[in-house]
């Protein structure tokens, strides 16, 4: 069975002070676990901070978006250099935020996980249905048309350095968790539609869950066969609880 990863997603949180304070709790207290990997993406003013204090720890790091192309006149855009400038190795795209208020397409999300995989970074792909869409049955399609788009311009193979990350949209900063058993039927699903073909292909795919995992209901959520870890935003702001997330991974 694959080690789980466990991401921290801060969103547009942090201030120079805390995030020291964070940095350094987490790194210390998974210095001392051995079963898991873990990352944090931070907003893009504290990759330099957040790239000196991990920088030797096991800790990884990331950002948050991306512009898909890596430079050129787009006032107040951040290309994919400028991220491995800071060391990042993991960049989330197509969050459901961005889907939703910035009206990202899953085509402009494609172009997006293009741009991150060609410099060598891991795209982490988000894909979630709303409740809407839960309540009408059509979950499955609205995963497949947010994964078909990077397939088409990709290739299914490009996912072997992606990770995916399943978050139902109602249970994003709502406290609303989806049951283990929902979480686990989508997540079953995305490792069909894209491993299908290949069997070891499909046992390394890593799909997080991500949707108000906290550190009550993380254990849970991680004894499911195909959650292979975690998408935190509010608890990877409290290192005890983001630390506690962790530990969970390694059981
Ligand atoms: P949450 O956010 O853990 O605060 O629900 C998860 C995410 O949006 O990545």
């Amino acid at each position: 069975m694959q080690r789980k990863f466990i991401v921290g997603n801060w969103k547009m949180n942090g201030a120079l002070t805390k995030n020291e304070a964070l940095l350094k709790e987490v790194a210390n207290g998974v210095a001392q676990m051995s079963g898991v990997d873990c990352a944090v993406c931070v907003p893009f003013p504290y990759l330099a901070q957040t790239q000196s204090l991990l920088h030797d720890t096991p800790i990884k790091w990331g950002a948050q978006n991306v512009h898909q192309a890596n430079k050129g006149a787009y006032t107040g855009e951040v290309g994919v250099s400028m991220l491995r400038d800071f060391g990042c190795d993991y960049v989330i795209v197509g969050h459901s935020e961005r889907r939703s208020l910035y009206g990202e397409s899953s085509q402009l999300v494609a172009e997006k996980f293009a741009a991150v995989q060609k410099a060598e970074l891991s795209p982490i792909l988000c894909v979630g249905e709303t409740l809407e869409q839960r309540e009408a049955g059509t979950t499955e399609a609205v995963v497949t048309e947010q994964l078909a788009e990077v397939i088409k311009l990709r290739g299914i193979q490009s996912f072997r350095t992606a990770v995916i990350a399943y978050e139902p949209v109602w249970a994003i900063g709502t406290g609303k968790t989806a049951s283990p058993e929902q979480a686990q039927e989508v997540h079953a699903f995305i490792r069909k539609r894209i491993a299908g073909f290949d069997e070891e292909f499909g046992q390394a795919l890593c799909i997080l869950y991500g949707g108000s995992v906290n550190a009550s209901n993380a254990a849970e959520l991680f004894a499911m066969p195909d959650i292979n870890g975690g998408l935190i935003g509010g608890a990877s702001l409290v290192a005890e609880d983001f630390l506690a997330i962790c530990n969970a991974g390694q059981k």
